[in-house]
């Protein structure tokens, strides 16, 4: 019996979505207003799901303390109230759109998790922009 459990977190952070290599109407006609040269900031609203076997032993999939921690750990604690280009290293020399900082959230909690447990990360980079990955 497979059973999906999921939490909710929250961070705030700043980017800019820009190519050095682009002119800036390039940059502009490609990223909009996420391209100002100034940085500005969203609040992300993240969902982790985990699915997996039910413990016989607890009952449950996972316990929730642990799933909560460890995306304090190594989500809010690593992006909350940071800009994400300049503060956070897996941006250096990539671009932080939502698809790929969705990725990246995967990669960071994937390594915590049991192999039979799947991962599925869905990222809201606006209350109506959001993009989802599973590792596939
Ligand atoms: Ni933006």
């Amino acid at each position: 019996m497979r059973v999906t459990v999921s939490r909710k977190a929250h961070f705030n952070a700043a980017h800019r979505l820009y190519r050095a290599d682009w002119d800036d109407a390039k940059n502009e006609s490609t990223f909009g207003k996420c391209s100002n040269e100034y940085f500005h900031g969203h609040n992300y609203e993240l969902i982790v799901h985990v699915t997996g076997e039910i413990n016989p032993e607890t009952g449950y999939v996972m316990d929730m303390k642990v799933l909560r921690d460890l995306i304090k750990s190594e989500v809010e604690d690593a992006f909350d109230h940071k800009n994400l280009n300049v503060q956070v290293p897996e941006f250096k020399n990539l671009i932080p759109t939502a698809e790929n900082i969705v990725v990246v959230i995967y990669n960071k909690l994937r390594p915590h998790l049991e192999t039979q447990q799947d991962l599925e990360v869905v990222l809201y980079e606006t209350p109506r922009n959001f993009v989802k990955y599973n590792g596939k």
